[in-house]
């Protein structure tokens, strides 16, 4: 079968297409044939060795796909199920897969699986960083970095629907409508303007109650300025660079603010949060509180031009691999 390996860590260009063996599956795993695989920017983190991982390795961590082989102490499920997942061993950019029964989710009807692909790693992460990194509230001012990606159009459609107010920056114009289709109430395009004043404009200095950052270095102490007393910072992602340092005394004290820096492994320790999360994530979908829409399909043989795509800002929404 096919799958995506790399050797070293480095540029696009280290995504190779290799024909592997896959192998059996041990006791309590499953092999997958996977119909649909994530985009992730983590997936550029383990690429490049932002987030070192033991080479050589596969890549990507969210797919869905259908049970086609059981080991023999299996129990939560059978030949023929249709499952998503998101979570190590890393490996997702590949026909076929191999996985640990208590990482996979089943797919309820009514999901296809090209959503399911986008909306496990992505939705659960909004899940997490909405209900339980903070729990946001009808009436809160929120501030998403990079509103018109992938994650963006979930959490901030996502935030909308729970009645919060959504302020979104983008890094181009033509961002900016998409932003708001996501759901933001004010967009800010963060490429020609300083958001902070922007932000001061909207909700007055000292305004927002959490900001959600995932592009990092570039906006970091922006997006502590923009807080109000005891705000909440929620720094869950680098696509401009990682913030290995805060200044306690500047960034946190100055105005009694919390902060975390979560991953979604933080928040799927166990099997029940895990499926706790996916489930709310499904029935907000399958209740239509916000949709989610495909931005861009590839095959698995173009990975490195979607990898080129995502950190070049071109992706605008989830985008999807079909092995
Ligand atoms: N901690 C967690 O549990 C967790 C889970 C999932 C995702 N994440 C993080 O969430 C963020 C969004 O993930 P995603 O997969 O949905 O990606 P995405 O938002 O679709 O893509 C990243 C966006 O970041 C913005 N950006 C700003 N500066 C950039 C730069 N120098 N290089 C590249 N992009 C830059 C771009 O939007 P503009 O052009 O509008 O600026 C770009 O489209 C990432 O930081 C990811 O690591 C964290």
């Amino acid at each position: 079968m096919k799958s995506i390996k790399i050797e070293k860590f480095g540029g696009p260009e280290v995504l190779e297409i290799k024909d592997i063996e896959i192998g059996k599956p041990g006791p309590k795993e499953v092999l997958i044939k996977n119909n649909s695989i994530g985009l992730n920017f983590i997936d550029i983190y383990h690429r490049s060795g932002l987030y070192p991982i033991p080479l050589p390795s596969g890549i990507g961590l969210e797919a869905c796909g259908i049970i086609e082989e059981i080991g023999s102490e299996v129990n939560l499920f059978k030949v023929g199920d249709r499952v998503t997942h998101a979570s190590m061993p890393i490996g997702a950019y590949s026909e076929k897969q191999i996985l640990p029964e208590d990482k996979l989710i089943f797919v309820p009807d009514g999901i296809s699986d090209e959503i399911a692909s986008s909306i496990t790693l992505k939705g659960i992460t909004a899940e997490y960083l909405l209900h339980r990194a903070y729990n946001l509230k009808k009436g809160d001012k929120i501030l998403y970095h990079a509103a018109a990606g992938g994650l963006g159009q979930i959490l901030c459609s996502w935030a909308n629907a729970l009645g919060a107010e959504v302020i979104g920056t983008v890094g181009s114009k033509a961002k900016e409508e998409i932003a708001k289709k996501n759901g933001c109430h004010h967009v800010i395009n963060y490429s020609e303007k300083n958001f902070v004043d922007e932000v001061e404009k909207i909700v007055g200095k000292n305004g927002i109650d959490v900001v959600y950052d995932g592009v990092g270095q570039k906006t970091f102490k922006g997006s502590i300025e923009t807080l109000r007393i005891r705000g909440m910072m929620v720094a869950f992602g680098n696509a401009s660079g990682y913030v290995d340092t805060i200044d306690v005394k500047k960034d946190i004290n100055a105005k009694g603010l919390f902060f975390t820096r979560p991953s979604i492994a933080h928040y799927t320790v166990t099997r029940e949060e895990l499926i706790e999360s996916a489930k709310k994530v499904f029935e907000a979908i399958l209740s239509k509180k916000f949709k989610v829409e495909i931005s861009k399909k590839y095959f698995l043989k173009d990975v490195a031009q979607a990898h080129k795509d995502l950190e070049a800002r071109l992706l605008t929404g989830p985008a999807i691999i079909i092995p």
